[in-house]
């Protein structure tokens, strides 16, 4: 971890008050993150001098619209910076999180879950349509969010489709797997519908990294919300590990998935699979392919 620029220490002295000590934070995929002191207190500064425009506010946003709509914890947004001019520095002050583990592990892993269980139930997209009204990111990739009034649509189109053409113009997606996915995408109508599909405002990108313990209290952070079926907030947990034992099981005593996840939740995992061999490179391709096997395409 780089120390914090002078540039953002200056600005952020300006809106917080005097700064003393600086500590690195370790743990995030994307950005340089410290643990800041000021004279009003201590708080959570992430930046990164390659940031997009854009980045540090859809992340704001995220947080704040998450932070009205669940009552799990999510850190106050105290000041975002996101100029324009390429050369300006861009970063994002938090609230700072006091995290420790959980003295009672299932206790911390049920809070988790029904607060999970909660965002989904009470936050139904006003209009029933997929996507959001803006673009955002999942990490350092920009996520398109154009909306759509069915989830099969959405997912084929924006999630499957934007990877399927972002990989096959840089290169990173064969062309061996990029016909394997166009005809997966084809079979997207049959092998996602089910009963109770709805749009309802999620995280995104809830794997294990983007969440934190402050002892029993669980604290989500690091979003990337859209309006999406909850299965694939789910299937995203599921991915990776590194979750409360017996997570889905306690999700589901608050609210029950429909039959016939468990055969939709590799086609679900697609789209951070593809995310990944993007990112992290050839890695990932057993796992792409494993999906594609599945489907028989
Ligand atoms: N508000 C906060 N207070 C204290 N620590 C935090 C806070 N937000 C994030 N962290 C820590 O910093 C790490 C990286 O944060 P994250 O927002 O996920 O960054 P990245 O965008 O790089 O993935 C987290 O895993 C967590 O340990
Ligand atoms: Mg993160």
């Amino acid at each position: 971890v780089s120390g914090l620029p002078g540039s953002i220490r200056d600005a952020i002295a300006e809106k917080l008050g005097n700064v003393g000590s600086v500590r690195g934070v370790s743990g995030g995929m994307v950005n340089d993150a410290a643990e800041v002191d000021t004279s009003s207190g201590k708080v959570f500064v992430k930046w990164k001098s390659s940031a997009p425009h854009g980045l540090f506010t859809c992340e704001a946003n995220g947080l704040s619209a998450l932070r009205g709509a669940s009552s799990l914890s999510i850190p106050e947004v105290l000041l975002v910076s996101d100029p324009p001019a390429s050369n300006a520095s861009r970063f994002l002050v938090l609230e700072w999180i006091d995290g420790h583990p959980p003295r009672d592990r299932s206790a911390f892993g049920r809070r988790l879950a029904e607060g999970l269980a909660e965002l989904h139930a009470r936050n139904a997209a006003p209009d029933g349509q997929y996507g959001l009204d803006y673009d955002n990111y999942l990490g350092s990739l920009e996520q398109i969010n154009s909306q759509a009034a069915t989830w099969t649509e959405f997912y084929r189109d924006q999630r499957l489709g934007t990877l399927l053409r972002l990989g096959e113009r840089a290169g990173w997606l064969s062309r061996a797997r990029a016909l394997r996915l166009g005809a997966l995408m084809q079979r997207c109508d049959s092998l996602l519908a089910h009963a109770n599909t709805q749009a309802v405002l999620i995280h995104g990108d809830l794997w294990s990294g983007n969440f934190m313990s402050a002892g029993e209290t669980p604290v989500l952070i690091d979003p990337a919300i859209h309006y999406a079926d909850r299965e694939v907030e789910m299937a995203f947990v599921e991915l990776f590990g590194g979750f409360p034992p017996r997570f889905r099981q306690m999700y589901e005593e608050a609210m029950p998935l429909d039959p016939g996840y468990i055969d939709r939740r590799p086609l679900l995992q697609l789209y951070p699979l593809l995310v990944h061999l993007r990112h992290f490179g050839e890695e990932y391709g057993p796992a792409v392919d494993a999906v594609f096997d599945l489907y028989g395409v």
